[in-house]
């Protein structure tokens, strides 16, 4: 029963009445004033993303809205609070005032307006997929680096300790070296429909991209390697548009693991086989009933097993399974990293921030400001990751005969 209520305070708390903090003004004498967020476009993602972790930090401010139309930057404006509003994308990186900006258009704009975020001199956080295509997402880092901006792609669960902790559980080698890894982000039919943007081929869509970057960072984050071969990727096309998946299965190969713990050699190194599943549109249940979204990581390992479910969104409920081949299977629930110290090295874990009810946008939120503002984040998704990531997802593509996203056209103008 208890835990009935946790899970509703959690996320009462994190989705719909986060604490409020003072913002650093000089209200409270201090001298810095709070990071200024601009949003590009009304997206639906925005307050879960961005907005709402926001109110409990206290060195960032969402200060304006663009959308294209201005009714709907300003409708926008008024029910967030947020004080400035634009009826076009670049009249909000043009503002001065600004610091940094969200970027949750559709897939097919990414690189177009972070490319003009960045040249603008704003700091961007970036929706994944990074780009259409690996290409765009080198270049939207070389522009990054160039400029001295912090360019992040929004992979927010990487941010919270739940994953942090199944990862450590397969470094610590307690159940030996990963024989297999399995990944999945499927949603029932129903929730992407018709006009969805991410139905759109010409705007990036498809469930590979917008589901299946997930399962595929997953797994590359918990093998801590990039594949060695695509072996067979099936897509379930759209019948509107045969270029879209609507889902998609992937057979990949992954390099030998070797936990720290295993000694070198002790056996030949078998590559670990994997499998990806992406789907937004799980038939239902007899057609009537909405199956469970099947979201989860699972790794079998030569000494058991751990698996944990709901990687995307553990803040709402996930649980992580370890099930030695020897001895008791246990559950656990990581939903801070003091939470999870009695396992760690508690002094560590004790210093990095979080509460139970942050979500993991909230702890992403946390890693961004402290690496615009100089300090060491608590961990990071990198340019190369990211690129790694964009390749895998074009590689899987070019297996089925659906072909990669269209790359963008966009060119920056030289003076910029
Ligand atoms: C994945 O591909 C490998 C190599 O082609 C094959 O041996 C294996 O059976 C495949 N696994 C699945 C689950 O299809």
């Amino acid at each position: 029963m208890s835990s009935i209520i946790g899970l509703f305070k959690r996320n009462y708390t994190a989705f719909f009445s986060p604490p409020k903090v003072l913002k650093s003004t000089s209200e409270q004498g201090s001298q810095i004033a709070p990071l200024k967020f601009g949003i590009l476009g009304a997206a639906a993602i925005a307050p879960a993303a961005l907005i709402n972790p926001a109110q409990s930090h206290s060195d960032v401010v969402v200060y304006a809205i663009a959308a294209r139309d201005p009714k709907r930057a300003e409708a926008f404006a008024e029910k967030y609070g947020i004080e400035k509003w634009y009826g076009n994308y670049q009249a909000l990186l043009d503002d001065p005032e600004i610091d940094a900006v969200y970027n949750p258009l559709p897939n097919g704009l990414h690189y177009e307006w972070t490319m003009k975020a960045l040249a603008a001199g704003k700091h961007v956080l970036l929706e994944k997929p990074s780009g259409d295509t690996a290409e765009e997402t080198r270049r939207m880092f070389d522009l990054a680096e160039n400029k001295g901006l912090i360019l992040l792609e929004a992979f927010h669960y990487r941010f919270h300790p739940a994953i942090q902790r199944v990862k450590d559980i397969i470094n610590s080698g307690e159940l030996g070296k990963i024989k297999h890894i399995s990944a999945s982000l499927a949603i029932p039919k129903g929730i992407i429909t018709g006009n969805d943007i991410r139905l759109d081929y010409n705007l990036g869509g498809g469930a590979m991209m917008d589901c299946g970057c997930y399962p595929l960072s997953c797994l590359r984050y918990l093998t801590s390697a990039n594949p060695i071969s695509v072996n067979d990727a099936k897509a379930t096309v759209y019948r509107r548009n045969t270029l879209i998946d609507t889902g998609m299965a992937v057979n990949l190969t992954f390099p030998s693991a070797s936990p720290s713990s295993s000694p070198p050699e002790s056996q030949p190194e078998e590559p670990v086989t994997a499998t990806l599943v992406a789907d937004f549109a799980t038939p239902w249940i007899l057609g009537v009933l909405p199956r469970m979204p099947r979201i989860f990581v699972l790794a079998e390992c030569e000494q058991g097993s751990v698996e944990m479910f709901n990687f995307v969104m553990p803040v709402i409920y996930h649980y992580i399974q370890i099930r030695p081949l020897q001895g008791k299977a246990r559950t656990e629930k990581v939903y801070s990293f003091r939470t999870a110290t009695h396992k760690g090295t508690s002094e560590d874990q004790n210093e990095k921030k979080g509460e139970e009810w942050w979500s993991t946008y909230r702890y992403q939120l946390e890693a961004f400001v402290d690496k615009v503002r100089g300090r060491e984040p608590q961990t990071w998704v990198s340019r190369e990751d990211s690129i790694a990531n964009m390749e895998w997802i074009e590689k899987i593509y070019e297996k089925t005969n659906l072909g990669a996203r269209p790359q963008s056209n966009f060119q920056l103008e030289s003076s910029e």
